[in-house]
Formats: structure tokens, C-alpha cells, sequence
């Protein structure tokens, strides 16, 4: 669990990311398909070319995600019910994909405010998206 100082470092730096959610979504997407191309599987009904409505619709959504377990710090397990049973019932992700796409939204984060990706924040923001993945591949068995 995060510690105080954590949380309100995600919560500060989540108050910047949030004014570019779309495209940092959309960029974290596109860095995880380039650079992790066996991603791309899960995604076979979607048109993955760089800024497509598809890619930048799911990005935003992804972030909208990201938006509520921050809004929802100390409880992200209660905020993120339905989209654990979506990823694990019916999605079937496979949970290695999770520390991919938080890898890649890190480093979009980290090009986008350097000056604020202090050692800190970073380590902040890491253990924060390894929650939300942890409760996102919970319920796998
Ligand atoms: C759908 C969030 C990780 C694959 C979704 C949706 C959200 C979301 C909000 C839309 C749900 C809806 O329409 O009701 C997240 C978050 C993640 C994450 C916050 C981790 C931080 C992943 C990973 C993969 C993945 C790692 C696979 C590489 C999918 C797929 C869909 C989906 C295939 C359905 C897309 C569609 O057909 O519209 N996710 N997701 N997700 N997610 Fe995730």
C-alpha cells in the first residue's frame, strides 16, 4: 500500500497528467504497441495506425480509469470492481501485459513533465500503477 507521501505525490502529479489525459493516453498506447508489438493481439477489431480514433477513443478511456483509482486512492479495489472482471473474465489479458502498459505510461508521463519526475514521483507513480494493475489481475485464476 502507498504511504501518505505517495499518495499525494500521485495526486500532484496526476492534477498536470489529467489536463493531457487523451494524449498521454494515446501516446502510452502507441509506445506499447511499438515497442511491445505482441500487445497488438488484443487488439485485432481495432485500427492501430498512429492517432487513429480507435487508439486515441481507448486511450482516453484507459486514462479515464487511471483518473478514478487516483480519485479513489485509498479504496482503487472498490473503484475498479467492474473493470477487474472485464480484464479477467471476459478481456483475458494476460497479466505480464499490465506492467507493460504502466511501463509505458510512466515514460509518457516522465517525457511530458521531467521537471516534476523527481526520483520521488517516480517511485510514487510506479507503486501506484502496480496497484492498479494488481487489482485489475486479481481475480485471474
Ligand atoms: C478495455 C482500462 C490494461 C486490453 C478497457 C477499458 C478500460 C480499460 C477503461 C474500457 C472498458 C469499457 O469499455 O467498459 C485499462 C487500464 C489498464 C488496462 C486502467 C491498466 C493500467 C490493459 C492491458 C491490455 C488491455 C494491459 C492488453 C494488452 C483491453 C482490451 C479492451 C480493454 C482488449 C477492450 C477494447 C475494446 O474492444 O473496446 N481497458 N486497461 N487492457 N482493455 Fe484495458
Amino acid at each position: 500500500t502507498l504511504t501518505q507521501a505517495e499518495k499525494a505525490a500521485v495526486i500532484a502529479i496526476w492534477a498536470k497528467v489529467a489536463t493531457q489525459a487523451d494524449a498521454i493516453g494515446a501516446e502510452s498506447l502507441e509506445r506499447l504497441f511499438c515497442s511491445y508489438p505482441q500487445t497488438k493481439t488484443y487488439f485485432p477489431h481495432f485500427d492501430l495506425s498512429q492517432g487513429s480514433a480507435q487508439l486515441r477513443g481507448h486511450g482516453s478511456k484507459v486514462m479515464n480509469a487511471i483518473g478514478e483509482a487516483v480519485k479513489h486512492i485509498d479504496d482503487i479495489r472498490g473503484a475498479l470492481a467492474k473493470l477487474s472482471e472485464l480484464h479477467a473474465y471476459i478481456l483475458r489479458v494476460d497479466p505480464v501485459n499490465f506492467k507493460l502498459l504502466s511501463h509505458c505510461i510512466l515514460c509518457s508521463v516522465a517525457a511530458r513533465y521531467p521537471s516534476d519526475f523527481t526520483p520521488e514521483v517516480h517511485a510514487a507513480w510506479d507503486k501506484f500503477l502496480s496497484s492498479v494493475s494488481s487489482v485489475l489481475t486479481e481475480k485471474y485464476r
